[in-house]
């Protein structure tokens, strides 16, 4: 029954009902986080070996990882993610341990140095961003991934929002926005399982990136593949972007990033970014005046726990997804027993990754987020999604559903379920 053609009074007696069940649940006074996507302590108990001792020293080559050296990453550690991500081993810097960092460090390159434009010239001199007139435009797929819309607004980019279809952002959309101002600099991708809509870049829409027309020389994409071996069902591919970038003759067009945060530990990961070739060499005169070498011990532990081997990882990823999968199928099916055919809820199925994208009725998602914060309940904040936080139709949710234990997922799911139908109640008692 769609809620909209309700009665008044009918909206009224649910209301009642409703609120009621809301203030038992407050009266429980739970405290439940359901806001970030974070591991819980059973995926990351998966990894434990990472935590014992190396009997050795001695990394390939004979280098002693106690020591200061080797600035781009072990080889074996290079070799590893070129097996499982099929990145070529000699665009890659690997090292600390997390993505985000190369992310910043990325955009910093960008902005201090200019980011070689692919032309081969040698008169071709990177303009730096920061002297862009007017300041750098970047665009971004929403909803989108919070933490990457602050590292472009901690460099004073102007953000630009761009729909996120199911299988990539309104390219139309791109390519018009890029094609005619060179101020627009470059774009976030989520190539697989995207935060938060949990979707797969199509191969179409990654060769239209790869080969659009821009009026900036030196554009780039952001491709943060944070999620490439994130499966939850069916395994996807995410689209081999330098291959198409270099088919394209843009054989710089692209930042590469992968992390093992969600594949081991947060804590304790290995960052890597891959770029060009003139953009990675260049990247690497610059890092060695940043460090002598990042932690070696954790790359060959890494290296180690996984004996080298990317097919290791998918077995390894396969355990995490079935610890994962009851969570999302809880999540999906409390979303499908309480609000299918109700029209007050739109929501994502993901293919995989750490997140599930809701939509409620317009102008209602931060007073949903209020309410279950209210009885306890810590979500995402509205508008997360957004650049600068402002999702202009207030409809919005992100839930990340990995963290909490199986119970207490059920319970805020229960709960969300109640402060999403009396918000709703209230939005269509307006018009009745
Ligand atoms: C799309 C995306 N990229 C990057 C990260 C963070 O990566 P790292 O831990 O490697 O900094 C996250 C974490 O949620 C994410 O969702």
């Amino acid at each position: 029954m769609n809620w909209a053609d309700l009665t008044r009074d009918e909206l009224l007696a649910m209301r009642a009902d409703l609120a009621a069940a809301y203030e038992a649940f407050k009266a429980k006074g739970l405290k439940l986080d359901l806001s970030r996507g974070k591991p819980s302590s059973d995926v990351l108990d998966l990894s434990n070996g990472l935590l014992d001792g190396l009997d050795t020293h001695e990394a390939e080559g004979g280098t002693d990882i106690r020591n200061y050296g080797v600035v781009d990453g072990l080889p074996e550690c290079k070799r590893l993610f070129s097996d499982l991500l099929g990145v070529p081993a000699d665009r890659m810097i690997v090292g600390g341990n997390s993505s985000l960092t190369h992310m910043y460090n990325s955009m910093a390159f960008c902005y201090l140095f200019g980011a070689p434009d692919g032309s081969g010239r040698q008169d071709a001199v990177p303009v730096p961003w920061s002297s862009v007139p007017g300041g750098v435009k970047w665009l971004c797929p929403v909803p989108g991934y919070d933490r990457h819309f602050s590292v472009t607004e901690d460099f004073g980019a102007t953000l630009i929002p761009v729909p996120l279809l199911e299988d990539g952002p309104d390219m139309d959309e791109v390519e018009r926005l890029c094609a005619s101002d060179p101020a627009v600099k470059g774009i976030w991708i989520i190539p697989l399982y995207s935060n938060p809509t949990g979707g797969v870049i199509s191969v179409e829409k990654a060769g239209r990136l790869a080969s659009m027309k821009t009026a900036a020389p030196d554009f780039r994409i952001f491709w943060d593949n944070a999620y490439g071996v994130h499966h939850l069902w069916e395994a996807h591919e995410a689209p081999d972007i330098f291959a198409l970038c270099e088919a394209a003759g843009n054989p710089e067009r692209v930042f590469y990033f992968f992390s093992t945060s969600k594949v081991n530990f947060p804590g304790a990961g290995i960052g890597l970014v891959a770029a060009g070739p003139e953009t990675v060499a260049r990247m690497v005169a610059h890092l060695k005046m940043q460090t002598i070498g990042f932690d070696k011990i954790m790359q060959l532990k890494t290296v180690r726990f996984f004996g080298g081997s990317a097919a290791n990882v998918h077995e390894h990823m396969k355990k995490i997804a079935a610890l994962l999968r009851p969570r999302f199928e809880l999540v999906l099916e409390t979303l499908d027993r309480e609000f299918a055919g109700t029209g007050i809820l739109t929501w994502t199925k993901p293919k995989g990754g750490y997140f599930i994208s809701v939509d409620v009725l317009d102008g209602c998602a931060k007073a949903v987020v209020a309410m279950a914060k209210d009885a306890g309940v810590v979500l995402t904040g509205a508008g997360a999604t957004w650049p600068y936080k402002q999702d202009p139709r207030d409809s919005n949710i992100r839930i990340a559903p990995t963290y909490p234990a199986l119970a207490e997922l059920a319970q805020t799911m229960e709960l969300l379920a109640l402060c999403i139908k009396l918000v709703s109640i209230e939005k269509l008692l307006e018009s009745k």
